[in-house]
């Protein structure tokens, strides 16, 4: 009986399937992948949305996703905990030491020039500084790629841009829901569904300005989390028109979260001029008044006076010489950080001359703080539903990228392992090519209904012979 049983299941199992065809013809590129069956990947950040900012507002579209995907406790991003050197982490899952991108500030020791964040968006040669981020890769690989306002998206890359794009104009309201819905316009109709990209990034302003100017626990803050929340339930409806619900895989993540500063009198501030033993005579190049952390070029042969003037001036200033930095940052090895590094404790920044910086709400801080971790979403067609994971780091998020693109990740510092119970668990198809799921089950079905017939026509003639034999005794 087990025999037949076999020997019907062995004839479904056999009978000859054929593989979905491939959307391109990566697979003469990458025969490795041969028979991978590829869906396409929205990255999407929204700028400062810390990882709790659901828990005090109504976030139904939110919910509703960590019902269809992967929701995570948190993520831990990148140190120094700031846009662009975080999102850069986010592109290339290499720790900010090792990418290059230190700052928002591209800056000249020599010249005392300064660019701020838009105007750095330009300096290709601070950008391409050895690390590839995901759209070249994916287009040396074959892959149609795609970035709209994310940082990094301007610059060249050893000779080459990201092909479809889109760079917002230099002074751009990142708050207008009109804007945002037309973004998603263009990316999922435009570039998903007729152009046929197979990544895009696509990077929302807020609710980071929300947090800064009004601090992290106002309504204002509130208020815009329901603005994303709504953008959330905007972007998966327009998925749904265009019918890429099944082949469209989405990450939503942020490059950090936002911290309350502390003022009025009630905390000493940290305001550098006031320090005895410090002065600005001994420095050559200042990057101050930037949130949380500074960094210093002290004088020709005045490090190590500025150097113990700082030291334990001030119980909520951690003052290093770049090589002093703690390790678990990852923020001392690159040859464009400045000898002296300040780290403030959350709650304070880093003044300079005069406390300037109004700012409510404050990042930058050690990426241990928990003010400090970003939320992260996912739901697709390789993603599980309605799954809960531990945190994991920024890094790890690249190889997961790569994976679901079925592309050959760089040099990266991430584990694909810290990141990949989040999808559908695959069989090992050992090379060849993958059955369309629908073959797959429908094969199932057909196999399981011939195998429970035959047992159902055996039990009926076992039994039926069984009880001519009991008659028969
Ligand atoms: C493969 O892709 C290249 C470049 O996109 C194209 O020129 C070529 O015709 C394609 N070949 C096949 C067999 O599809
Ligand atoms: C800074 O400016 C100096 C003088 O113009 C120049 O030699 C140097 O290459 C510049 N450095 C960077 C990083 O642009
Ligand atoms: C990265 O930048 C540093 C300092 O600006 C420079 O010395 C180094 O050569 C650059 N590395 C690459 C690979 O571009
Ligand atoms: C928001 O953007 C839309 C479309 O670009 C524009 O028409 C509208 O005036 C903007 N609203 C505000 C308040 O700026
Ligand atoms: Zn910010």
């Amino acid at each position: 009986m087990l025999l037949v049983l076999l020997a019907v299941l062995g004839l479904t199992a056999s009978s000859p399937c054929i593989a979905a065809p491939l959307g391109d013809n990566v697979s003469d590129l990458q025969p490795v992948f041969t028979g991978f069956t590829r869906n396409k990947l929205l990255l999407i950040s929204f700028d400062g949305f810390r990882w709790d900012y659901d828990r005090d507002v109504e976030t139904p579209y939110l919910d509703k996703m960590a019902q269809d995907g992967v929701k995570a406790a948190y993520v831990t991003p990148a140190f120094l905990t700031i846009t662009s050197p975080s999102h850069f982490t986010m592109l290339t899952g290499r720790h900010i030491e090792n990418h290059g991108v230190i700052h928002n500030i591209w800056f000249n020791t020599t010249t005392q020039e300064k660019k701020q964040y838009y105007m750095t968006q330009f300096v290709d040669s601070y950008w391409d500084n050895g690390s590839l981020p995901i759209w070249i890769t994916a287009q040396r690989q074959g892959l149609k790629a795609g970035s709209l306002h994310f940082p990094g998206t301007a610059a060249t890359y050893k000779g080459e841009t990201v092909r479809v794009r889109q760079v917002e104009p230099r002074f751009y309201d990142h708050s207008n829901e009109t804007d945002w819905r037309l973004n998603i316009d263009k990316v999922i109709g435009e570039w998903f569904h007729q152009q046929d990209l197979d990544f895009v990034s696509l990077y929302f302003g807020e609710p980071d300005l929300a947090g800064h100017s009004f601090g992290p626990d106002s309504p204002e803050r509130r208020e815009m989390v329901q603005q994303v929340d709504r953008t959330i339930g905007y972007i998966r409806d327009k998925i749904q028109d265009h019918g890429l619900t099944d082949r469209l895989n989405i990450i939503i993540t942020a490059d950090h979260g936002m911290s309350t500063v502390l003022r009025g009198g009630l905390v000493e501030e940290i305001i550098l001029s006031k320090i005895p033993g410090f002065s600005f005579r001994d420095i050559q190049f200042q990057l101050l008044d930037y949130g949380p952390v500074g960094m210093l070029l002290p004088k020709e042969g005045m490090l190590e006076k500025v150097y113990q003037a700082l030291k334990g001036a001030h119980p909520h200033l951690h003052v290093y010489k770049k090589e002093e930095v703690p390790a678990r940052l990852h923020y001392s090895k690159h040859p464009r950080l400045l000898p002296i590094i300040l780290i403030a404790d959350p709650g304070y920044i880093v003044n300079g001359l005069l406390p300037l910086n109004s700012n409510k709400g404050e990042h930058g801080f050690d990426n241990e703080v928990m003010d400090m971790k970003a939320f992260f979403r996912a739901v697709g067609p390789d993603f599980q539903k309605n799954l809960m994971v531990d945190p994991f780091d920024m890094v790890d998020v690249y190889p997961l990228m790569c994976h679901l693109l079925g592309i050959n990740p760089e040099i990266n510092d991430g584990k694909l392992h810290n990141t990949k119970h989040m999808l559908v668990p695959k069989e090992n198809t050992g090379g060849n090519n993958e059955i369309p799921k629908k073959n797959t089950q429908m094969e199932v079905v057909i196999g399981l209904s011939a195998a429970i017939g035959f047992l159902v026509l055996l039990f009926i003639i076992t039994t039926s012979y069984n009880m001519w034999k009991r008659t028969k005794a």
